[in-house]
């Protein structure tokens, strides 16, 4: 059975991975990677954790990049692929515009698509953008739907896919996660070991959502600027994504506070490794607001919906919105409220128990046995 898998961007390489491994290791699978490049330096970082080298790589990104130049490049690109390899299957991870564009790609070509994370959604097609919108198109084309938990499944239900195509497997972010926590990890960056982790509230940062980018983002990293300033205990780590205009900004904002580490994106395991050692996080990212439940740690959401609702209604993650006066004040209750902290760092996993590539393993064997 011949699966290709086509993924882009650091999510897609860190929940595609496992995936990947798992599939080669299985002879009856003739597996064939190709990476669109839509990430180049974040993503590379990820194939080389998982040793994974890419049968394809598309190269497409340039500094700037449009959603309608990732779009071009990619359905071109992978469409020349699939008419080489003629895959059985073809699987595409979450939202990204790489993804729709393979999906579509797969389809023009009647090959079958697998959605790997299928049936997130938020309800609000313009946030997150143009995630919301990805998702729900790849959703009504894909033969096989790999919801991650019951909330996903029946909302393709809702949609009208058919239940016989969605299986609930949990997500592969925690397969990837118990790959890289080590117990006494050390971090290969100076800065980070010097981190006094124990008697400072650490807060580690990301940020970089498209409809943040701008007015709401300048006002977080104000709120964050305050939240230092109103809390001396605070520190704050923020690996800043590679885009320059997140970059610019974060300069601009941050410059001279030295309770703000300002550092490169970090490989995937010293990332997952500083999740599991800091007081909270404050982000934007999707994948983080499934790893850091998992790892106990309270997660304060940059934006003003979730397609996660599993860890809100676990207590873990609260949306405290883009507005910087609630942001500030939100995140100084939880740093000064014991009560508060402890009721958010439960340990929940709504994700899944690590076996997920197992599951769409048996999934991919039951439905595609000729
Ligand atoms: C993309 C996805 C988003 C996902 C995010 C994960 C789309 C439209 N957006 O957003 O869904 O949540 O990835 O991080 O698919 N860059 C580099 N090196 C890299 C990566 C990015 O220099 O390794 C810079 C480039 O200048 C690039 C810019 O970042 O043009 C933006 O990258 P892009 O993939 O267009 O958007 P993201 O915001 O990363
Ligand atoms: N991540 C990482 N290094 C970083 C920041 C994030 O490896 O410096 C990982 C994180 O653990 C998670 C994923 O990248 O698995 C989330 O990616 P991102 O926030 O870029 O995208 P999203 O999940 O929002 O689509």
């Amino acid at each position: 059975m011949k699966v290709m898998l086509v993924f882009g961007t650091r999510p897609e390489a860190i929940k595609m991975c496992p995936l990947v491994n798992k599939l080669k290791k299985d002879k009856r699978f003739d597996v064939k990677v190709c990476v669109t490049g839509q990430h180049r330096e974040m993503l590379d970082s990820v194939l080389e954790i998982f040793k994974i080298k890419p049968d394809y790589d598309l190269d497409i990104m340039a500094h700037g990049q449009t959603i309608v130049d990732i779009s071009i490049k990619v359905l071109k690109g992978v469409d020349e692929i699939i008419k080489k390899e003629n895959p059985d299957i073809l699987l595409v991870h979450g939202d990204t515009s790489t993804t729709l564009n393979a999906a579509m790609a797969a389809f023009y070509n009647q090959v079958l698509v697998g959605h790997v994370e299928a049936g997130l959604r938020s309800n609000d097609i313009y946030s997150p953008y143009p995630e919301e919108f990805n998702r729900k198109l790849v959703g009504s084309f894909a033969e096989i739907h790999f919801a991650p938990t019951l909330g996903n499944f029946n909302n393709l239900l809702n949609e009208g896919v058919k239940k016989e195509k969605i299986y609930i497997t949990g997500n592969t972010v925690i397969d990837a996660l118990l790959e890289v926590i080590e117990e006494k990890y050390v971090f290969e960056d100076k800065e980070l070991n010097e981190i006094d982790y124990e008697n400072k509230k650490v807060i580690l940062l990301t940020c970089h959502r498209r409809e943040n980018w701008g007015m709401p983002m300048e006002n977080i990293f104000e709120a964050v600027k305050e939240i230092t300033d109103k809390n001396q205990d605070v520190e704050i780590i923020f690996p800043m994504h590679k885009n320059p205009r997140i970059r610019e900004l974060a300069n601009r904002v941050f410059n001279g506070n030295n309770k703000i580490h300002l550092i490169e994106p970090l490989d995937y395991k010293p990332f997952a490794n500083l999740i599991a050692k800091v007081h909270l996080i404050m982000t934007d990212s999707g994948g983080i607001q499934e790893e850091a439940p998992a790892l106990g740690k309270p997660v304060l959401v940059l934006r003003t919906e979730t397609e996660r609702p599993e860890a809100v209604i676990a207590g873990t993650v609260k949306i405290i919105g883009i507005e910087k006066e609630n942001i500030v004040n939100e995140t100084l209750k939880l740093l000064n409220s014991e009560k508060e902290y402890e009721k958010m760092s439960n340990a929940v996993n709504p994700y899944g128990d690590g076996k997920t590539c197992d599951l769409i393993l048996d999934v991919l064997l039951k439905k595609l046995k000729k």
